[in-house]
This record gives structure tokens, sequence and C-alpha cells, in this order.
């Protein structure tokens, strides 16, 4: 019985990701380290799985340890210049190799269909094409990279016109030039230039060594969960010039990010490959479990409309069957709505306040302020309150006051003290519940 409730609640919190998600083109990117790890395959499970809930998905890989292993193979010397591969046309012939060999070996597991497993009645078809056009890095402190090469321009009509016929589209590191040569690209700057040109709304990147801050105190090495442009430069800087302990992988990543952000992704993600399904944990818990990188702050803080009575619906409904809250029904609430102000967290509805003006007694009342319980302890509590504070005092009010049973010790913590009945204005008064004995409270404002 434990396990079915567990189990339904589960399936209605991703109900809404899943909702979100239909339709949208994520760009997934991840290295040859990878694809030649055992487990490899359980990423491509959960790939398939995104397919299968309609996401238009774009897989970029890399191939470095592979072309490593050729070179060693063969005798090839690795030259590099400040980090750069030199390919010159032997090496060429061993990225040309490895990256096809990693390509197919991509898309055989993708064909995967065995029952019993996650992939069963699955059939994904995977597509590729010459989508990428580049050009050579050319002479770096003296040196010719020959076909090292960086991306000149994607075919984003091409991509789409395949992710609009349900195909999975994956692309290797490598480009070609309107002459008719090949390059040598890196996974990141193919996946970058690809999110973009496609307005992705997320790309997100598979990292080795990345560690998710747990605490305020947990810094040295760490990521915080949520970054906007503004807060990744300055990290960014800070970590480029500062020894700080962050891995040169962090930096390298952080800097796709921006440039990804700064484009016209919505949202970059970078994660930890090696936690078990992490690619469905980021998309599809509140918190995620990885950095999450976007252009604006990802609250919101707006009036209710009339399309949000669902979601408050869904916010205070737990509330009130346990008599936190007094109930309201769906039709109150539309009566009502625009008493209501929401707080968003990534488009998801997270809290919510409503204020009633009592304009005998230039008074108002807060009331139905809830927070999502994953977001408590936050601030957006006293987020909520400010709004509903900042809209009394525009109103020309002095006073606000809240009917609780549960949260006294929270509102005497935000100023306010508690008072009779009586004190309530005589319209309010003529509608207290005695039954649920509510304790009043009351805290003026300054003008
Ligand atoms: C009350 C409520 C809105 C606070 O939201 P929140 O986002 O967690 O609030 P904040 O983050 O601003 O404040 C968190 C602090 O308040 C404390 N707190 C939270 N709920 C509390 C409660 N019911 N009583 C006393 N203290 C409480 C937390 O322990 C935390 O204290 P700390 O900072 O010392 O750790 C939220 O707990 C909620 O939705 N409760 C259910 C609905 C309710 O009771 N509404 C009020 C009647 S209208």
């Amino acid at each position: 019985m434990k396990l079915n409730t567990n189990f339904v609640a589960w399936f209605r919190s991703v109900a809404p990701y899943i909702n979100a998600f239909r339709g949208k083109t994520f760009v997934i990117a991840f290295s040859g380290e990878i694809v030649s790890d055992e487990k490899f395959v359980e990423l491509v499970h959960d790939i398939n799985l995104l397919a299968s809930l309609g996401v238009r998905l774009v897989l970029v890989h890399g191939a470095r340890p592979q072309i490593q292993t050729q070179l060693t193979e063969n005798n090839l010397p690795t030259k590099s210049v400040m980090g750069m591969r030199v390919t010159d046309p032997a090496t060429l012939q061993c990225v040309k190799e490895s990256a096809g060999r990693v390509h197919v070996e991509i898309e055989a597991l993708l064909s995967m269909g065995l029952p019993n497993s996650p992939m069963a009645n699955a059939s994904i078809r995977v597509t590729s094409g010459n989508f990428v056009t580049a050009c050579p890095i050319g002479v770096l402190d003296g040196v010719d990279l020959m076909h090292t090469g960086k991306v000149r321009k994607i075919n984003p009509a091409a991509i789409r016109s395949h992710l609009e016929l349900g195909e999975l589209v994956l692309i290797s590191p490598l480009g070609y030039s309107p002459t008719g040569e090949i390059f040598n690209l890196t996974m990141e700057n193919v996946a970058t230039e690809t999110a973009i040109a496609l307005n992705a709304e997320k790309l997100i990147f598979l990292l080795d060594s990345i560690r998710i801050e747990e605490a305020e105190t947990d810094k040295p090495d760490s990521l915080p969960r949520e970054l906007t442009v503004v807060e990744s430069k300055l990290l960014h800087k800070k970590i480029m010039h500062k020894s700080t302990k962050h891995t040169d992988e962090i930096k390298q990543f952080l800097h796709h990010a921006i440039k990804a952000c700064e484009g016209s992704v919505d949202r970059v993600h970078l994660i930890n490959r090696h936690i078990d399904g992490a690619i469905l944990q980021e998309l599809f818990t509140h918190n995620g479990i990885g950095c999450m990188i976007s252009q604006e702050s990802l609250q919101t803080l707006r009036k209710a409309g009339i399309e949000d009575v669902g979601g408050i619906l869904q916010l205070i409904e737990p509330l009130e069957a346990e008599g936190v809250l007094v109930r309201r029904n769906r039709e109150l609430l539309e009566i009502e709505i625009e008493r209501f102000v929401i707080l968003e967290h990534d488009g998801m509805m997270i809290g919510c306040a409503a204020l009633y003006p009592f304009s005998d007694e230039k008074a108002c009342e807060l009331a139905c302020l809830a927070v999502h319980p994953d977001y408590r302890n936050t601030g957006y509590g006293g987020l909520l309150l400010k709004q509903i504070e900042a809209e009394t005092v525009i109103l020309g009010y002095k006073k606000i006051f809240v009917l609780t049973t549960h949260a006294a010790h929270w509102f005497i913590e935000h100023g306010f003290s508690e008072t009779k009945f009586t004190n309530l204005p005589k319209e309010k008064q003529g509608l207290y519940n005695y039954q649920r004995r509510s304790k009043v409270f009351i805290k003026n404002l300054q003008h």
C-alpha cells in the first residue's frame, strides 16, 4: 500500500516536467570516456526514455581517449599546442576511424530493443549528416594546427527537419569545409554551437569531476545548484585568476555554458556522469543533482492569472487536507484569483499568497501563504510576505493581519504580534470560524 502511495505521488510529481519537456529540444553532450564506460548503456536507456517522452534530442559525442589509443597503437606521437591537438594527415586518419567507430557503437546501442530492459518496444530512429561546417584554427604559437578546426556554422534547418520526423540526431566531433576538407573539432565546441543554432531549450554536459555545493560553507571545488550568466561569469573569472580548487574541466565547461546561455540556450546543465540516472535526476526532480546555468534568475514573483488556478490548487490542497489552510474551491479561487501573487522557480509554481483589503479599517489580510515543501526554509515565505506588505503600503494602508493555526511563530519572527479577534475588521469578525480557532496576528507597517 505504502509502495503504491509513493509510486502514485512520484508519478504525479514528474507529470509537470513531462508536459513541460514534450516537443522541446535538448542537446546532450558527452565525452569519449563515457562511451567506453561499461555504464554507458544505462545512459543510453535514459536517453531513450527522454525520446519516448517526446523530447527532441540531439546527441554530440567526443572521441578523445579512442583517438589517443589509436595514435598509440600506430606509434604516432601526440603533438599539442596550448592544450590543443595538432591534427596532421596521419593523426586525421586516426581521428576519422576513432570518431566513426564511436559513432557506430552509439548508434548500435540506441537501436537496442531487448525485452525486459528499459529499451523494450522502443524503436528510436537515429540520423546523422553533414550538419557542421568547420574551418581551421590556423597557426597557434607559431605551430600550424592543420586539421584541428572549430565550428564555422551549423545547419539548424537540416537538423530540425529530422527532429520533426521524430528522429534522434547524432553528431560527431568532425566538421567539413566547403572545400571538402575534414576537421577535428572538440565535442564542447560542436555541442555549444549546435545548441545555439537550434535555440535549444537545454544543453546538457555530462562531466567527470563536478561537485555540487551542499551547504554555504562547502565552496572550495564545488559549484552551486544554480547560477545566472552574470554569476557564472564572476565565478569563471575568479577560478581562472585565483588558485581555487576547481578542476580544468569545470573551467572549460563553465566557459561553454556561458557562451551557450549568451547565445540563445535557455538552460545549461552541468551534471556528474557517475551518478546513476544523472540526467533523469537532474531533469525530473525539484532540486536536481547538477549545476543549472540560466540567463536570468529562475525565480519570478508575479500577479496570478486565471491560468494559475490549477497550480495554486495543487499547492494548497495538501495543506487544506491537513487543516493548515482554509478550504477554497476552484470557483472561489477563480473569482478571487486577482488577489493572489505567485512565486515560480524555473516555470514551476512553488509558492503563493493572497491579499484582501478592508477599506473601512485601512487594513489588509494576508491569506493563503504557502510554499511548496521542497522549497521551504530558503526565504521564499519571507519573499512572498514582503510582496504582500509592499502591496499593502501601495494601497496606503498601515496594518496587515493574518489568521493562522500552524505558523504562529513564523509570523512573530516576521514582526507580527498576537491580537484579539475583536481587533479584526468587522466584516472579517463575522466570517471567523470558531471551530478552526485560528490565532490572529497583526503587524503595523512603516510608510
Ligand atoms: C510558513 C511558510 C509559508 C514559511 O515558508 P518558508 O519559505 O519556509 O519561510 P522562510 O524560508 O522565509 O523561513 C524559514 C524559517 O521559518 C521557520 N518556519 C517555517 N515554518 C514555520 C512554522 N510553521 N512555524 C514556525 N517557524 C517556521 C523555519 O524553521 C525557518 O527558520 P530558520 O530560518 O531559523 O531555519 C511555510 O512553512 C508554509 O507554507 N507553511 C504551510 C502554510 C502556512 O502555515 N501558512 C501560513 C498561514 S496563511
